[in-house]
């Protein structure tokens, strides 16, 4: 194993926060939204574990080093931004170079070179020929984009999502969260009503592939408006970590074209290699017509896309019209710089098939290590989109707390937080995970039966 930070077991002094961290986080309970502080109130109250944060510092690689020099093993990968790692020295270096050229331009009216170049090469990874794309900064962006472009090709204003689904926070993009109530609730009154739930089947439950699909035949008979639109993730991430039975996509693939509506994958997640495809829809069969992603296509830059069938996104208009779907900073150069080396990377360091390489022979030797644990109920994942699903969510906020103690990063999922979800850097060493699965082992006898 290199010791060099990137690649380092953990080292980490207790108590977390240590004092320059505890300090920091004091400073931000005065100035930041309570929303957050409360939240990590709310936690230790439920779970009868601290949930303070650490204070990042400084990162490199699968490494995080706090404010008071602890040492961390990132298994979020800072929410599944950093999958070539976090600070990689090409995406670092490409945004330095852009910062001595150009820092802003003029988003749709006098474009940078840069996001020129960043638009050929997206429409070059759409999984249908001449595809058009329209950039974002966040994930909800890209998805209000791939929204508001099925409303104007079909002209019906209803769209079909699913329970547990995570498509971001932002009004629009809010309306189709199925994930948790509690996200919805106070803003209920202002959400879109045009939006209708079906039930999102976990492979390995109960009901048939025809049963599932049937339940989501019923729902769409259901939608108040005429549906256009069908929001989905090829896997949920932030829902659980849920892959859906083989052959629920293919399915729903083939209803939503019996009905003439659009099919938008949200791959923000998923896509780009983490499940060891570019597009995990793809990969299950699935062509959609409009495929958005975000997240680890900044390389830790904010940049997102949604990327169309030129016919779909024709419906926009013929040039010349008024811009009507526009930001000032659209195309920003520092992020499209990113990702424009973001994705040399992942095409240079082969890391979509890395990701099933380490991933997928890592879950089987976790899911053998945690079989002694009557609270693990399962291990599952595809590539390095992992989760491990425990008998409740109060024992997953703890067991999120004894990894840090022990100097690993986890995230909680699931709408009761009972999945620990893995999304580690793609380029993370095997040392480093079997590190982890040794802490998790140690964590669960700890927390007791
Ligand atoms: C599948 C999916 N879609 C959309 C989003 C929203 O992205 P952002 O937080 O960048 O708006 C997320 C974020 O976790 C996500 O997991």
């Amino acid at each position: 194993m290199s010791e060099s930070f990137g690649q380092s077991l953990p080292r980490v002094a207790a108590p977390l926060p240590g004092p320059r961290a505890a300090a920091l986080v004091d400073a931000l309970a005065r100035t930041e939204c309570p929303a957050l502080t409360a939240r990590r109130a709310r936690r230790a109250e439920s779970s009868g574990a601290s949930h303070d944060p650490i204070v990042w510092a400084r990162a490199r690689g699968a490494n995080v080093e706090d404010v008071d020099g602890n040492v961390f093993v990132d298994l979020t990968s800072g929410f599944g931004a950093a999958a070539v790692g976090h600070g990689h020295s090409r995406v670092v270096a490409a945004v330095h170079a852009q910062t001595e050229r150009l820092l802003h331009a003029l988003g749709d009216v006098h474009p940078s070179d840069v996001k020129v170049a960043l638009l050929s090469r997206l429409a070059g990874l759409a999984p249908f020929p001449e595809a058009r794309v329209i950039l974002g900064i966040s994930g909800a962006d890209a998805v209000e984009a791939a929204l508001k472009t099925a409303m104007l090709s079909t002209r019906r204003p209803g769209v079909l999502a699913f329970t547990g689904g995570y498509h971001g926070l932002s009004y629009g993009a809010l309306a189709e969260c199925g994930y948790q109530a509690a996200f919805r609730a106070p803003f209920v009154e202002q959400l879109g009503r045009h939006v209708t739930f079906a039930p999102y089947p976990a492979a390995g439950g109960a009901e048939s592939l025809e049963q599932a699909l049937a339940a989501v035949a019923r729902a769409w008979d259901a939608a108040p408006l005429p549906v256009g639109a069908v929001l989905f993730e090829p896997a949920q991430g932030r829902g659980g970590v849920v892959f859906p039975p083989r052959g629920f996509l293919a399915g729903l693939a083939e209803l939503t074209r019996e009905r003439g509506a659009l099919l938008i994958a949200d791959e923000i997640f998923t896509g780009l290699g983490r499940c060891g495809a570019t597009w995990l829809s793809v990969a299950e069969g699935v062509v959609p017509d409009l495929v958005v992603t975000g997240k680890a296509l900044g390389g830790g830059m904010p940049v997102s896309a949604c990327l169309g069938r030129r016919e779909v996104m024709n419906a926009w208009g013929a040039p010349g019209g008024e811009a009507i779907h526009t930001s000032t900073f659209l195309g920003h150069p520092l992020a499209c710089a990113a990702a424009l080396a973001t994705l040399e990377v992942m095409e240079n360091e082969q890391l979509a098939d890395r990701a099933v390489r380490v991933g997928e022979p890592f879950r089987d030797r976790l899911r053998d290590k945690l079989a002694a644990h009557a609270c693990v109920r399962s291990v599952r994942g595809v590539g390095l989109l992992l989760g491990v699903e425990l008998d409740g969510g109060a024992r997953g906020l703890r067991l999120v707390r004894r990894l840090l103690e022990r100097g690993y990063l986890v995230l909680p999922a699931g709408p009761d937080a009972r999945v620990l979800s893995l999304t580690p850097p793609l380029s993370i060493e095997t040392e480093l995970l079997d590190g982890f699965a040794a802490a998790l082992d140690e964590a669960l006898t700890e927390d007791g039966p």
